[in-house]
């Protein structure tokens, strides 16, 4: 018996790194861990030189934690040594990408003041923070350390939106820079996340004239702009390459910061990772049920790690034996006993399709492992093998 597991080519992974780096050499990158954990892929992008953009203490650990692991392994290895060659939270130097390899970002403002404490001692020097609370939190656990103050912008364009749940008012941003230097903490810069799977380039260009106005208004100059994730993949539709929003994002620069421009920093998540992973799942079983419709069931569903099919949000491409045979509309649904096991309420798929055929769902590599369940309806976790392009191995 065997169940649904998430391919990751690891070369896919180091592309399209390169492409960003390409695209946007001057940026630091912090790769946001929650995209996928997976161990291989962290140490990939680390040697690459990517830094991190982390959202809890454990993810934070799971860094620390990465020397010695193989590329193929799996999910839910535990921790050996440190990542060789990584220096823990190096915050300042050179503004030259290769200096920052490892670099953590603290992004994620919702925390408390034990995962704030344990965050600066493990070498963590730069937090992303929203709030007057939060502020106060970070100057007593982590005095001195730099902040990005992040602000709430339009997120039009996302499939993905955080909805209101992060950033803040261009007012109160100016008045937590300002407390920030107060507090004793650095206040280095601002920041923004435009909503992940943005189509929209000009999200990012509204957002960079809203963090201009803040750095104006808070009457100092600020060091570095963090323009957040957000780029998003071709799943169903074809989407800008990142070449175009690099465009956009370094002519929004030129324009409204015309003196000193800050240094630029991105948190790309789905960017990096989707397109590498190829999910392997099965068709369990094949009905016309009561409601006259055809009825597709995998052994993989919202609950396995197909979250972001919440609300049909994001459309994964599937691919059958059957290809190119004559197709007809279905309902496609997860393997539990939970009514919200849902994926698609109506998908085109082959009409040859049996229970026992192989699925595949394409760019699947982002949001899938992280999010699946540790066993709901006794359904293990998502397992995670890595690949090697062949010339690599
Ligand atoms: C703070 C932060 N930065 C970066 C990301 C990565 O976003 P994306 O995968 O859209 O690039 C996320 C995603 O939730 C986030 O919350």
């Amino acid at each position: 018996m065997s169940g649904p597991y998430l391919e990751m080519d690891l070369g896919v992974v180091r592309a399209r790194y390169a492409e960003l780096r390409e695209a946007l050499p001057e940026a630091r990158v912090f790769y946001a861990v929650k995209a996928n954990p997976e161990p291989a892929v962290l140490r990939a992008l680390a040697e690459a030189g990517s830094g991190f953009d982390v959202a809890s203490p454990g993810e934070i650990a799971l860094l620390d934690g990465l020397a010695g692991i193989p590329v193929g392994c799996q999910t839910g290895r535990p921790p050996e040594t440190g990542l060789a060659g990584v220096p823990a939270g190096r915050q300042t130097g050179r503004p030259t990408h290769a200096g920052f390899a490892g670099e953590r970002c603290y992004a994620n403002p919702v925390r408390k003041p034990a995962e704030v404490a344990a965050a600066a001692a493990a070498g963590v020097r730069l937090f992303v923070t929203d709030s007057a609370e939060d502020l106060r939190v970070l100057a007593a656990n982590a005095p001195g350390a730099a902040v990005l103050v992040r602000i709430a912008v339009d997120e039009a364009g996302s499939a993905t939106p955080f909805g209101g749940k992060f950033g803040c008012a261009e007012e109160e941003a100016v008045r937590l820079l300002q407390d920030a230097a107060r507090h004793g903490l650095d206040p280095a810069g601002v920041g923004f996340h435009v909503g992940s799977q943005q189509t929209r380039p000009a999200a990012w260009a509204d957002a960079i004239a809203g963090a201009a106005r803040v750095a104006g208004r808070a009457g100092m100059p600020i060091r570095l702009l963090d323009v957040g994730g957000g780029f998003p993949v071709p799943y169903r539709e074809p989407v800008p390459g990142i070449a175009e929003y690099a465009e956009v994002i370094r002519d929004a620069v030129r324009r409204h910061f015309p003196g000193r421009a800050p240094e630029l920093a991105v948190e790309p998540g789905r960017l990096l990772v989707a397109e590498a992973g190829t999910l392997h799942a099965e068709v369990v079983r094949v009905s016309r049920r009561h409601d006259g419709r055809r009825w597709v069931y995998l052994d993989i569903g919202r609950y396995g790690g197909l979250a972001e099919t919440e609300g049909e949000a994001i459309g994964y491409r599937l691919a059958t034996p059957h290809d190119g045979g004559p197709v007809g509309p279905a309902v496609l649904a997860g393997p539990t006993c939970d009514g919200d096991d849902m994926l698609y309420r109506e998908v085109p798929l082959p009409l040859a399709l049996r229970a026992g055929d192989p699925v595949r769902l394409l760019a699947a590599g982002a949001y899938t492992a992280s999010y699946a369940s540790v066993g709901f309806n006794g359904l293990p976790p998502l397992p995670v093998r890595c690949t090697e392009p062949v010339a690599a191995r």
